[in-house]
């Protein structure tokens, strides 16, 4: 699903004029402050949320996964995917950390290694974003190494940019063009994970 950049445009320009646009990404008020504008409202991710748990059951019919999440980011995400999942699974986590207290890219460190035996299992490698592929590849890497029967890769959101890894992922919430998100789980410096709605941090706060 693709969430277009004009349509972004629009509303963020409606929205730096000071009106209340009767649009469904309008601000909560009480976060006005902090956010520039609505990306993807709560309806939106609930609808697509449960669409990809029904894709997902439908691919992996008759198997047992191993759902692996990368954390925090995916800590909404994956709390509402594996709810409508109507699959045996198990659930590991692994801990990558790669953005140090900022929006730029950083080395790449390993905070939480896998516990769960996944050799010969079917895996669902969940993550957040997609930026550069970094992230993902690495995990790819490692999580191959433990030679499961196959991995596939969901993330929540995928960005529209040219990526330095050539990284494809099987399950894509949404598309969004290049812009700096937070919220359901994605942060900026460790805050505004817990925002319902995926929205774009005012400018001078260090979003755009
Ligand atoms: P990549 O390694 O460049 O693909 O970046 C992936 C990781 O960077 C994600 O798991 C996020 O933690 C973080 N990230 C990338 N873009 C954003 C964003 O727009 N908002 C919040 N975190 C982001
Ligand atoms: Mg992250």
């Amino acid at each position: 699903m693709k969430v277009a950049a004009t349509e972004f445009e629009r509303r963020s320009r409606s929205q730096r004029g000071g009106e209340t646009p009767a649009l469904p990404g309008t601000v909560p008020v009480r976060w006005r402050k902090q956010m520039e504008s609505v990306l993807i409202t709560q309806g939106q991710i609930a609808r697509r949320v449960q669409q990809l748990s029904r894709q997902i059951e439908r691919d992996f019919s008759g198997r047992e996964l191993v759902v692996v999440a990368i954390l925090n980011g995916t800590v909404m995400f994956l709390a509402d995917l594996i709810r409508h999942l109507n699959l045996p699974m198990r659930l590991d986590f692994v801990g990558v950390s790669s953005y140090r207290l900022e929006t730029k890219s950083g080395e790449l460190v390993f905070t939480k290694e896998l516990r769960l035996d996944v050799r010969e299992r079917d895996v669902l490698l969940v993550d957040d974003i997609l930026d550069t592929g970094k992230t993902l590849n690495r995990v790819l890497e490692k999580i191959r190494e433990l030679k499961p029967r196959q991995i596939k890769t969901c993330v929540f959101l995928e960005k529209k940019v040219e990526r330095a890894y050539a990284i494809k992922p099987d399950y894509v919430g949404f598309s969004i063009p290049n812009l700096f998100v937070v919220g359901y789980g994605l942060d900026f410096a460790e805050r505004y994970r817990n925002l319902p709605f995926v929205g774009v941090l005012r400018a001078e706060l260090g979003g755009g």
